[in-house]
């Protein structure tokens, strides 16, 4: 059975580096093998975690919902449209070293998708019974979990700056996931880019009026910055930078 992880949370508060240090921590702990999901449209994870991506789900799904209405088919004569789409889903599987990645990638919408996502659940579905952990990093509406096409979340980590009202976006995902019923096997928060590592009272204030469970504090950390401004990958910072040192405490006490 794979263990399911999942980041949320409004843009910019670093979920993707936060997935990408995830990633990182199981791999170096050898907590394999281990599915990686970027399931935000606007995925850029790979390059957090600097892995090149030549073919999104979104790609295929694009191409299978308008099949019908290109001149050629793009399906070989003999083959059922269900064989070709998971022929495809197979071949948008990354493969790296230590773990294997899916992008979702986007679509434009407009087209006949219903057949194409139910594949691709299946798909999905057989895909992650493969794994030890399946990680996916999100965007804000947690779409594909929402929709049922990725799995339950075993660990939801509700990701936040260090700011009240960063608190108050991550409180409004924590009953967006109680409305839709999502029910992960737990919930809590990560305070992202606190400085010196620290939470300050204001915030730590609002984290209780919204009965919110902290899984702990991240602290701001110039490595990242300095990675990122040169372009290498963030989840690559050193072992002793002070946000692997805290997020190995998180990842710890959660016993992942
Ligand atoms: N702990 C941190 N210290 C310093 N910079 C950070 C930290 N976490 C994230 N960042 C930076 O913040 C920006 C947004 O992070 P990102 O992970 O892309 O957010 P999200 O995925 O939530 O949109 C990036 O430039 C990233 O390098
Ligand atoms: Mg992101």
């Amino acid at each position: 059975m794979t263990h399911t992880i999942a980041v949320a949370g409004k843009g910019g508060v670093g979920k993707t580096t936060t997935c990408g240090m995830i990633i990182d921590y199981l791999v170096k702990g050898k907590k394999t093998p281990i599915l990686v999901v970027d399931a935000d449209a606007n995925s850029n994870l790979n390059e957090v975690l600097g892995v090149e991506v030549e073919t999104t789900l979104g790609d295929i799904r694009e191409e299978l919902a308008h099949a019908e209405l290109a001149k050629v088919s793009p399906i070989p004569a003999g083959m059922t449209k269900a064989d070709y789409t998971e022929m495809k889903f197979a071949d948008a599987l990354i493969e790296e070293d230590d773990y294997d990645m899916l992008v979702m990638g986007r679509t434009q919408g407009k087209g006949c998708y219903c057949f194409v996502n139910s594949l691709l659940k299946t798909q999905l579905d057989k895909y992650t019974g493969n794994y030890r952990y399946t990680v996916i990093d999100n965007e804000a509406g947690l779409e594909y979990i929402a929709r049922g096409t990725l799995p339950t979340v075993d660990t939801l980590l509700l990701v936040s700056d260090c700011s009240r009202r960063g608190i108050q976006a991550v409180a409004r995902i924590a009953e967006m996931v109680r409305d839709l019923e999502l029910k992960p096997g737990r919930m809590g928060l990560i305070v992202n880019r606190a400085p010196g590592g620290v939470l300050n009272a204001g915030v730590q204030e609002e984290i209780e009026k919204h009965g919110l469970t902290l899984f702990g504090v991240l602290p701001q950390d110039d490595t990242v910055y300095e990675y990122d401004c040169e372009g290498k990958p963030s989840s690559q910072v050193p072992a002793d930078a002070p946000v692997k040192v805290a997020l190995h405490g998180i990842m710890n006490s959660l016993n992942l």
